[in-house]
């Protein structure tokens, strides 16, 4: 480990754009598909990993729902989270918000409470571990319908006081926000804070209409607002946090490689970007090596990598009081490793 390693490992952070279902590890996969007698078109790790190759989002989403197949059982759900939260924890992640996508589970005969149950177990059992604390943000898949969406914002609220949001996923292109609107709105009525990927392979508008009709508190991505120069003022005026993925933006093809990713351009444009993983287990690394590929690539000092910390913070859902002790901490952390 170099010494800049080091300091991003122990670097407090919060991680606000992991999907739980993205870091179903190879290894678990088997494991899972064993223990619940499920068939799976690989014969070996090595042969899952060597389908990891992408050329966009949906090539990835092909996979990455049928990877999901496995599980099965509240166990399964709360394991997968576990393991998460034990290699977020080895990075330095104090908190995390993750998202889940209950349709790609309940679109397959498994109730939403052996979801939502499972992944409360393993946040529960996280901050009794770690320290680590959580919270759930309910996706919807895009590619699905404004009915299907309202199907599950009904299905989860028996849950809905251990939700802190809602957000939007899957394949962007052809899908605006806009689809959406009155399912954000309806969950925004019910006190849910709202987050929607957009401009990850979708335009600038796509953007903008996440803002003004579903009047997001955080835009995952938004890559594609550099294109837009009024766009960037606003989400720069508004303090917009922007959840970047960056490892995820090169196996995606969204960027041609990590030496060539805007994440310096978009902290000099004065936009709020956080470093994440998405998908880890699809996308070459958690969060502490999304930090020290974009350090390595893009030549970071630690004085920016402490601001993508901070940005982390001031961009989560946590209470005010919550935010101004972590960034205590990691102030005190930054002028003890100036
Ligand atoms: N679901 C999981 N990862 C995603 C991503 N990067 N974009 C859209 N939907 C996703
Ligand atoms: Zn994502």
């Amino acid at each position: 480990m170099t010494d800049l390693d080091t300091f991003i490992a122990g670097l407090p952070k919060a991680e606000l754009h992991l999907h739980i279902e993205g870091s179903l590890e190879p290894e678990q996969m088997f494991e899972f598909a064993r223990r619940n007698a499920i068939e799976i078109p690989f014969k070996s790790v090595e042969e899952v990993r060597a389908a990891y190759e992408f050329s966009n989002l949906q090539d990835f989403l092909d996979i990455y729902y049928a990877g999901a197949s496995v599980l099965q059982t509240e166990q399964d759900f709360r394991d997968m989270a576990m393991a998460y939260f034990d290699r977020a924890a080895a990075d330095g992640v104090v908190h995390a918000e993750i998202f889940f996508d209950p349709q790609t589970h309940t679109d397959r005969g498994i109730p939403f409470g052996v979801v939502a149950n499972g992944l409360l177990q393993g946040m529960a059992d996280a901050e009794a571990k770690h320290g680590l604390t959580s919270k759930l943000i309910l996706c919807f898949l895009r590619h699905l319908d404004e009915e299907a969406a309202f199907k599950t914002l009904n299905q989860a609220q028996p849950w809905i006081d251990q939700i802190a949001g809602v957000g939007l996923d899957s394949s962007e292109v052809g899908h605006p926000p806009s689809k959406f609107e009155r399912v954000f709105a309806a969950a925004g009525a019910m006190g849910l804070k709202r987050v929607v990927h957009a401009g990850e392979e979708g335009p600038p508008e796509y953007v903008k209409e996440a803002l003004d009709l579903l009047h997001i508190d955080r835009l995952d991505h938004g890559n594609r607002s550099l294109e837009d120069p009024d766009l960037v003022a606003r989400l720069a005026r508004s303090a917009m946090t922007l959840t970047v993925c960056p490892l995820s933006n090169v196996k995606l093809c969204n960027v041609e490689s990590i030496d060539t990713h805007p994440i310096d351009r978009m902290l000099e444009l004065g936009l709020r970007a956080t470093v994440n993983s998405d998908d880890p287990a699809y996308f070459g690394g958690y969060v502490g090596d999304n930090y020290r590929a974009i350090a390595g690539g893009r030549g970071l000092s630690r004085t920016q990598l402490v601001t993508l910390a901070r940005n982390s913070f001031l961009g989560s859902f946590l209470p005010d009081e919550d935010v101004a002790r972590h960034l205590a901490t990691l102030d005190a952390y930054a002028e003890a490793h100036a």
